[in-house]
């Protein structure tokens, strides 16, 4: 029994991101009729919008396999070298958190990317040589949250470059009805909508959410996802009316509250939530901003009346 997969495996199963799905295709089919690897590709954009998703779909499209590995696990240059000199010719190369190579591998990637060509030093000390040996044509794929991270050389090696958007609700409400049959679930238009509303603008948020009311669904109801059972479901889960999550209201409710809606440094804000800097640039406040519930301004950050309102408070 394998466990069904609610990920699409086609482009044509695909909802949302159209930009970068028709850019995507169009230079997939050119690459095919050249008979050529698809140009590398970097997707951007906060987690959870389908940038592994989407190298899958890339991999499946150009029928080659998908080597999938990350920024931080690729220590040395020679853990990189080994994995460019066992591709096959076209094959797609994933690299996830592509900001977290160390510099001395970043150094062996762009000869890979640029000529199919890798640098082996052989040897040390004086004697120590240098040889190019030639890899198979490739695409490297690399995913990151955001392009700013990226080195200007390893970025400008990409020629495609592509930014992932938030979800609409409309998006999302096709995405929640599909995987809730997948799961062999029926699943409302009005409770699907009810899911995406409260889903960050975020597939994988989506997909998580609709299986807890999932669960809701089939011990307190009879197994349909209807709009009232997901408004329960997600009450018990704390997720809100516009989908903020308690770190969402936490962040607001602390730079209203010790930083008096700010102007306020992500550094403080940092520490008063003890978390890290990263998590909160990356995760929480793109839906924030997105959502106009917070304004990044050169003096920091600050709320705004809609997170006021949204949280009840007075503005000072
Ligand atoms: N599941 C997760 N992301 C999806 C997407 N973009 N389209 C369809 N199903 C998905």
């Amino acid at each position: 029994y394998i466990v069904p997969s609610v990920r699409p495996q086609q482009i044509n199963e695909y909802i949302g991101q159209t930009a970068v799905r028709e850019q995507l295709q169009l230079s997939m089919d050119a690459a095919k009729m050249r008979n050529e690897s698809l140009d590398h590709v970097l997707l951007y954009g906060p987690p959870g919008l389908g940038k592994t998703t989407l190298s899958n779909i890339v991999a499946q499209e150009m029928g080659v396999t998908l080597r999938q590995t990350s920024g931080p696990v690729i220590e040395k240059p020679g853990d990189l070298a080994a994995i460019l000199t066992r591709l096959e010719p076209h094959d797609v190369l994933f690299i996830d958190e592509i900001h977290r190579l160390s510099p001395i591998v970043e150094e062996v990637l762009y000869p890979a990317m640029e000529d199919f060509q890798i640098d082996i030093v052989i040897g040390d000390g004086p004697a120590a040589q240098s040889v190019k040996i030639d890899i198979p044509p490739f695409t490297l794929v690399g995913a990151t949250t955001r392009a700013g991270l990226l080195t200007s050389p390893l970025r400008d090696r990409f020629g495609l470059v592509q930014r992932l958007e938030f979800y609409s609700d409309d998006e999302l409400t096709q995405i929640v009805t599909r995987s809730a049959s997948i799961l062999g679930m029926h699943s409302e238009l009005t409770g699907s909508q009810e899911i995406a509303r409260r889903s960050r603008g975020t597939p994988r948020i989506a997909n998580r959410l609709l299986r807890r009311v999932r669960d809701y669904a089939q011990v307190k109801g009879d197994g349909i996802i209807t709009q009232p059972i997901a408004d329960l479901a997600l009450n018990l889960l704390e997720v809100d009316s516009l989908g903020l999550d308690k770190m969402d209201r936490r962040f607001l409710e602390t730079l209203i509250h010790k930083f008096e809606g700010g102007p306020v440094g992500i550094d403080s804000m940092a520490t008063a939530l003890g978390e890290e800097r990263g998590t909160i640039e990356d995760v929480i406040e793109p839906f924030l901003v997105q959502q106009g519930f917070l304004v990044r301004t050169s003096r920091g950050r600050m709320a705004t009346s809609h997170a006021y309102r949204h949280l009840n408070f007075e503005e000072s």
